[in-house]
């Protein structure tokens, strides 16, 4: 099977009962309107209206749809970056707090799934990370995360039984956890759902009028809220947490496996210059494995193939695959100094924003929801400093502040002054996308697989960079804050709120010849 085969969707069954939500049909006024219904704003969706906030939930898709839906269902304490890369940015006892709060988010989820009786495979699992080469990199990687691990409180092992690689050195960690994250968001959409907090699907928030209170327009209707949760996995509109972060996507592969797959675990497997994540998971009395890997920042590359090949090659060359059966991918937003942004606005008070989770948004995200709920209630948090997006770590974040915004700029210059490329719609294969120009003006040409032309702006009109066509995904991506379009124009998520600007596309006629003009001979 070719990875065009492959069907584009995450491997997540639905929950059995998983019911719609209507739009937004008409205005209200809340106490606080969450803006992204995945596993941040249902959080502290759940939490405010159980305090007896009046609460909107605003999805402009359908629950799970997002980034959430897009995860691989795993929960852990280490930190994506690895915990031992925070040891130069942060002291002892916050890198300590920020494992507390993982372990807590992780046992919160778990406690959510037992009150209510969820049904989303929730297991307890050990987590590992591993080499397989002899390579001194990765086993001086494995002892400083050892020892960054034991630091921060956690009880660290040195072999597995039914390990399902040949390791050199490795790490494990029990008592870490994995679940099926749509499920668990379209029950937890239901469960929340009563006379305090209502949920709208499909219902786009096109800007965010700031103020005393804020109003938030959608394409007919408004709410009136107080406060104001961005649980949109990067802030909407322009805020600073945007300059201090890289945006990475990444894809993912599922295959279906002929006998039997590898036990639960989370695998984090260090090869060459690469770390991939494997887990299994079994439904619908299939079993599978999943890797993710190989991550790339968006908008920077126009094809994947070598990637998402390179996947392929490492399920097969690990297990039994019987047939590729879904591949997908998913964004993260990597902060400059490794921890999140969560809390309130610079410039807002009465507006939060929650982002940077890097790759570990279930986690963070459940961290998110439960902090700023217990900001708007005035319930003290012992992790609103540590994570306040207006904490000063300049020397901590510098570097790679200062990478992230020479790279927005150059993309900035190439707007105005690239030269253009005039090549002809007819070059654009169907199903295909390319920047070209027409009347002056950079354009984003897609090809609809029936052969119809669709154009739009190429200049995204979150900050004006050039976006850059996906050909894996078929949209049109941002390499400065990771917005993304689709083919034909419509946001799918990024901070932009409008879509790319259409652009209507005319068929020049042949002139006729003149009357009085004699026919050439
Ligand atoms: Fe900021 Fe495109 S996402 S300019």
């Amino acid at each position: 099977m070719t990875k065009n085969e492959i069907p584009y969707k995450p491997l997540w069954p639905s929950w059995k009962e998983a019911t719609t939500f209507p739009s937004l049909s008409k205005n209200l006024r809340v106490d606080v309107a969450v803006i992204g219904a995945g596993i941040t704003g249902l959080t502290a969706a759940y939490h405010l209206a159980k305090a007896g906030m009046k609460v909107a939930v605003l999805e402009q898709s359908q629950i799970g749809a997002g980034t959430t839906g897009h995860s691989t269902g795993n929960l852990y304490a280490p930190v994506d970056e690895s915990t031992h890369s925070m040891d130069d940015k942060h002291n002892f006892h916050i890198r300590q707090l920020v494992t507390l709060s993982r372990i807590k988010a992780i046992d919160a989820i778990e406690q959510n799934i037992k009150l209510f009786g969820m049904d989303c495979g929730f297991k307890r699992v050990p987590f590992y990370l591993f080499s397989t080469q002899e390579d001194k990199n990765h086993q001086k990687k494995i002892e400083r995360e050892t020892r960054a691990l034991d630091h921060a409180g956690l009880k660290i092992q040195n072999e597995a039984p039914n390990f399902p690689y040949q390791y050199t050195s490795m790490l494990a960690l029990e008592n870490q956890a994995q679940f099926n994250p749509l499920q668990y968001l379209q029950q937890f959409a239901s469960i929340i759902t009563d006379n305090n907090c209502s949920i709208y699907e499909n219902t786009q928030v096109l800007d965010v009028e700031k103020g005393q209170s804020s109003v938030l327009k959608t394409s007919k209707e408004m709410i009136k809220a107080e406060k104001v949760i961005m649980a949109t996995h990067t802030p909407k509109g322009v805020y600073g947490a945007h300059a201090k972060m890289e945006t990475f996507r990444e894809f993912a592969l599922a295959g279906k496996v002929k006998q039997k797959s590898p036990d639960p675990g989370i695998y984090w497997h260090l090869q060459d210059n690469r770390k991939f994540s494997v887990r299994s998971y079994h439904g619908e009395n299939k079993a599978y494995v999943i890797v993710l890997g190989d991550p790339y920042l968006t908008g920077n590359t126009s094809s994947n193939s070598d990637r998402i090949n390179n996947l392929q090659v490492y399920l097969k060359n690990h297990f039994d695959i019987d047939q590729f059966e879904c591949l997908w991918a998913g964004q993260n937003y990597k902060p400059a100094d490794h921890l999140p942004y969560i809390g309130t606005s610079l410039t807002e008070s009465n507006i939060y924003i929650a982002t940077g989770f890097s790759a570990d948004g279930l986690v963070y995200g459940t961290v998110a929801g439960t902090l700023i709920a217990d900001m708007i209630m005035g319930n003290p948090n012992p992790y609103i400093d540590i994570y306040n997006p207006s904490r000063l770590t300049f020397f901590a974040s510098a570097k790679r502040t200062a990478k992230e915004n020479v790279r927005v700029l150059s993309n900035l210059a190439k707007t105005a002054f690239a030269p253009v490329d005039e090549k002809a719609f007819h070059d654009i294969k169907p199903g295909d996308g390319k920047i070209t120009h027409i009347d002056s003006r950079t354009v984003a040409a897609y090809r609809e697989p029936s052969g119809n032309m669709v154009a739009v702006s190429a200049i995204c009109p979150h900050l004006g960079c050039q976006v850059r066509w996906n050909g894996e995904e078929r949209s049109w991506d941002c390499p400065c804050h990771g917005s993304r379009f689709s083919a034909s124009g419509e946001v799918l998520e990024g901070p932009a709120y409008q879509g790319l600007q259409p652009i209507k596309l005319t068929t020049k006629k042949k002139n006729k010849p003149s009357p009085d003009r004699k026919p050439d001979r």
